[in-house]
């Protein structure tokens, strides 16, 4: 049997025959590019996720109060709950696994940005810093003076993989991206850029939509496709051959992101952990975070449409939410985790279902983009994996050290945007600044612009030398001698006057 004929046979068996409607009046190389799509999806898997999925969205969303159950205080470390010589502890600990190479980073960079309004993937985006740096590029510096930490502290160096997730809109412009600028510092072999694959797009009744007569409509399979993507892209093997043991998961968008955090991988590392997250302690109930808890004994992420207000509004004797662990998208996961997912779990991951206004050609081969929702489209979560792990730990740390997320642009939202970023960098760094014993001014009642090179600090350390017994006056910029301009930072007080504070 041909290759045709057998695709035309399966086709018909899953009811979706209607790919090939217009097989005849297409040219040939419309007919390869079909070919193509069509070799990419597993007809027979997919159809039996629609029926998973379409299942999901007529259940009647019960809530699921009565089978929630905090986290139990054993799973339960936090920064602040620690000691500062636990947390040193920890500290060495992920310090010791990075210069031993076992340390990874597995970057979530597929999303398209749509709500912050950029063509471009998120990481290229521009804060609009004074050193202009890209969410891309903080990352990498981060990354590079981790390995710098890590060597000074052991006397050992090697490199920590950094393994970008990318999606069909996002690869190319990442690769060339990456290229230009010369992998900001870090050695190009040690940059995995990788794709993640798609899902055909569903009209209600199970038709999988054309987006043109040789196009199938396909979307990324969210960020929970990285378990797939880790198996079939050979990102699991590469891991594997390199000895890399333990991986820090994180999206795109935290301004910031710890890369690779030492404390939360020694934390992880030590206590055993195969799966873990971070969480930051939610602002109030209605924030809009999934939360981290226990659902029938197992670990999960519940969101707040899926429990009754009275429930998440409940709070411990200490007045705190009893359901604060709000998920921030920041995971930990040892690869023989990665592996065991890979290899049994990975098709059991729950699909969310999101009803969307998906363009499509008619059968007269006319294309149209619809006004009101007609299909859906599959998405897989990063944590639903949860369930799956043996020894799974939280870590809660504090927000104002850890987490920014920028979603939106300025012009849509007060929150979450690049504003909200910006700032939220600068009164971390004006923090370790002060904490280092040195002082700032700036206008009265402004925001002190204060940026610090991730090449000079990665969380504060080692600026005592700079700015100890100094007054450096807004706006600050840090940066390290090997960085294109000068340090920009004075002596004494730098000409604040009584207007400064
Ligand atoms: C995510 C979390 C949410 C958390 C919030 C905090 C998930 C599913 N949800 O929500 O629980 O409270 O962050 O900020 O993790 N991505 C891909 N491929 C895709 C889709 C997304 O790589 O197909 C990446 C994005 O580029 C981003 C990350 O995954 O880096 C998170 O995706 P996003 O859609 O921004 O999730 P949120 O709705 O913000």
């Amino acid at each position: 049997m041909s290759e045709l004929e057998s695709i035309k046979k399966t086709l018909v068996q899953y009811d979706q025959e209607h790919i090939l409607q217009f097989w005849d009046i297409i040219s040939s190389d419309e007919r390869d590019q079909l070919l193509q799509d069509i070799r990419e999806i597993d007809v027979a898997e997919v159809a039996s996720f629609f029926k998973t999925a379409v299942a999901s969205l007529n259940e009647d969303g019960a809530k699921l109060d009565d089978r929630l159950k905090p986290i139990p205080p054993e799973s339960y470390g936090s920064v602040k709950r620690s000691s500062e010589s636990e947390l040193q502890c920890y500290e060495e600990e992920g310090l010791r696994q990075i210069s031993e190479g076992r340390v990874g980073v597995l970057l979530m960079a597929g999303g398209q940005g749509t709500r912050l309004g950029v063509t471009h993937p998120k990481g290229m985006f521009d804060v609009g810093l004074p050193s202009r740096k890209t969410l891309y590029q903080i990352q990498a510096e981060r990354i590079i003076k981790l390995e710098n930490l890590a060597y000074e502290f052991t006397g050992k160096r090697n490199n920590i993989t950094w393994y970008i997730m990318t999606s069909e809109a996002t690869m190319q412009p990442t690769e060339e991206f990456f290229a230009k600028h010369h992998y900001f510092g870090l050695k190009e072999e040690n940059v995995v850029i990788y794709e993640q694959g798609l899902l055909p797009c569903f009209t209600f009744d199970g038709k999988i939509i054309m987006d043109q007569k040789y196009k199938v409509a396909r979307a990324p399979d969210g960020n929970g496709g990285i378990y797939r993507a880790l198996r079939d892209k050979g990102i699991l093997d590469d891991m594997e051959r390199r000895g890399v043991k333990y991986l820090h998961a994180h999206s795109v968008d935290n301004i910031l992101v710890k890369v690779a955090d030492p404390v939360f991988i020694g934390y992880c590392v030590l206590r055993g952990a195969d799966c873990g997250a971070k969480v930051v302690e939610k602002e109030n109930p209605t924030e809009a975070v999934g939360v981290v808890c226990q659902v029938d004994e197992r670990f999960k992420v519940v969101e707040y449409s899926e429990i009754t207000q009275k429930t998440a509004e409940r709070v411990d004797n200490d007045g705190r939410l009893t359901f604060r662990a709000g998920n921030i998208c920041n995971h930990f996961f040892t690869t023989e985790f990665l592996r065991k997912i890979g290899n049994d779990f990975e098709d059991k991951l729950i699909l969310h279902v999101a009803k969307k206004k998906i363009p499509f050609v008619d059968t007269d081969g006319q294309r149209y983009k619809p006004e009101k929702p007609n299909g859906i489209k599959m998405e897989k979560f990063v944590f639903d994996v949860f369930p799956f792990a043996d020894n799974f730990l939280t870590w809660e740390v504090n927000r104002n050290e850890e987490f920014s997320a920028l979603k939106n642009s300025d012009e849509v939202a007060d929150k979450d945007n690049p504003t909200t970023a910006r700032n939220d960098l600068y009164a971390l760094h004006c923090r370790y600044i002060i904490d280092a014993g040195g002082k700032i001014c700036c206008s009265k009642g402004s925001v002190p612009v204060c940026e610090i090179s991730p090449l000079v600090s990665y969380a504060g350390e080692g600026l005592e030398c700079l700015v100890a017994n100094k007054t450096l006056k807004a706006p600050v910029l840090l940066r390290h001698p090997t960085e294109e301009k000068n340090v920009a930072i004075t002596n004494g007080t730098n000409g604040c006057s009584k207007d400064d504070h």
